[in-house]
């Protein structure tokens, strides 16, 4: 073959082909963002409420008191962070005490918060109050899976208005429109 017309080929083989990188490519970008999307600080749910014990209600205190659950804030962390000096006495932790205490400070210092991303987000025109269901009696696990157990929270169940409705006719809870939207 002439140069020009490898050159050509080449070309050719380069634009039919582009759709099938596009589409290979794209589910590639798809897959990642959905199974993978890290937090900006690793915080281990599995060590601090499954290996420490420490109760969901410390950290997320809306449950039962407002609508949204909330995520505690740095000086929440700092709290006990500033006092978890020395090394760890268990093996467990992928991070040492000191480490964290020495990225968390930064933090303190420079008066930032941590920019979590959500991994349940409601859209805006639905109402979902924790505190009525904690107050029914309903537990965390119930909604959110055994996230004691995860070192990421993972979504459990897509909060779909079907599952809402379901549930709330199964208890009889109120199933009116304007129950669950402004
Ligand atoms: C009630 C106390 C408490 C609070 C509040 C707390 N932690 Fe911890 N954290 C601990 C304990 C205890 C450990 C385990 C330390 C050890 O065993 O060495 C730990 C460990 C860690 C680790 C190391 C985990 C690993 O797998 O290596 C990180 C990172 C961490 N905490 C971040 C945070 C962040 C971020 C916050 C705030 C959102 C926070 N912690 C709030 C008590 C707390
Ligand atoms: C030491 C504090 C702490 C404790 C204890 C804790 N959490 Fe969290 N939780 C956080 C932080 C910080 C985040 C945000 C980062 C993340 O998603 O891991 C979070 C996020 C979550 C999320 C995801 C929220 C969203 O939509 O983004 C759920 C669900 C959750 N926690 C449930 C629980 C449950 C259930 C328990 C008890 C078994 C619990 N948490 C105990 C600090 C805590
Ligand atoms: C009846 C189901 C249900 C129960 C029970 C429940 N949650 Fe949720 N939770 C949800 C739904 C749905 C969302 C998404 C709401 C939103 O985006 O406004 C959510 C969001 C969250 C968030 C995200 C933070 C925020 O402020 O939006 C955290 C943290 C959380 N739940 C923790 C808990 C904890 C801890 C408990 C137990 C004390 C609990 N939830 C019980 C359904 C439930
Ligand atoms: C596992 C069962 C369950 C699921 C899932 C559930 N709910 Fe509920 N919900 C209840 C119960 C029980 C009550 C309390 C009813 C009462 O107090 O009479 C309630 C109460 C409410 C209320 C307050 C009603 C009032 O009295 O004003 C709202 C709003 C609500 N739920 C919205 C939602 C939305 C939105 C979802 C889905 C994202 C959802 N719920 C999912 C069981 C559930
Ligand atoms: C128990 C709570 C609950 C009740 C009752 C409820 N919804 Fe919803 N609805 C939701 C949630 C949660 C969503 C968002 C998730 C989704 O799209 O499935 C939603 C979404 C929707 C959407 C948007 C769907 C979309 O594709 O964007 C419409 C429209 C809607 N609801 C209408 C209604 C109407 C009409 C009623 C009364 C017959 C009603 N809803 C009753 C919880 C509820």
């Amino acid at each position: 073959m002439a140069p020009e017309h490898k050159l050509l080929a080449s070309i050719r083989l380069l634009v039919l082909s582009a759709p099938v990188i596009l589409i290979v490519s794209s589910i590639g970008v798809y897959e990642f963002s959905w199974r993978v999307k890290p937090q900006p600080f690793p915080f281990n749910h599995k060590l601090h409420a499954g290996t420490r014990q420490i109760d969901c209600k410390y950290c997320h205190r809306g449950t039962d008191k407002g609508s949204s659950a909330g995520v505690p804030s740095i000086s929440d962390c700092w709290s006990c962070h500033q006092n978890l000096t020395g090394v760890g006495s268990n093996k467990e932790p992928v991070i040492e005490r000191p480490n964290v205490q020495k990225l968390l400070k930064e933090y303190v210092e420079q008066k930032k918060e941590i920019n979590w991303y959500k991994v349940y987000d409601m859209p805006e025109h639905v109402k979902f109050p924790h505190r009525a269901h904690i107050n029914a009696g309903l537990q965390c696990v119930e909604c959110h899976g055994k996230v004691e157990e995860m070192q990421v929270v993972k979504m459990n169940q897509v909060p779909h208005m079907g599952w809402c409705v379901s549930c709330h006719r199964a208890k009889n809870a109120p199933v009116d429109c304007t129950v669950c939207h402004y």
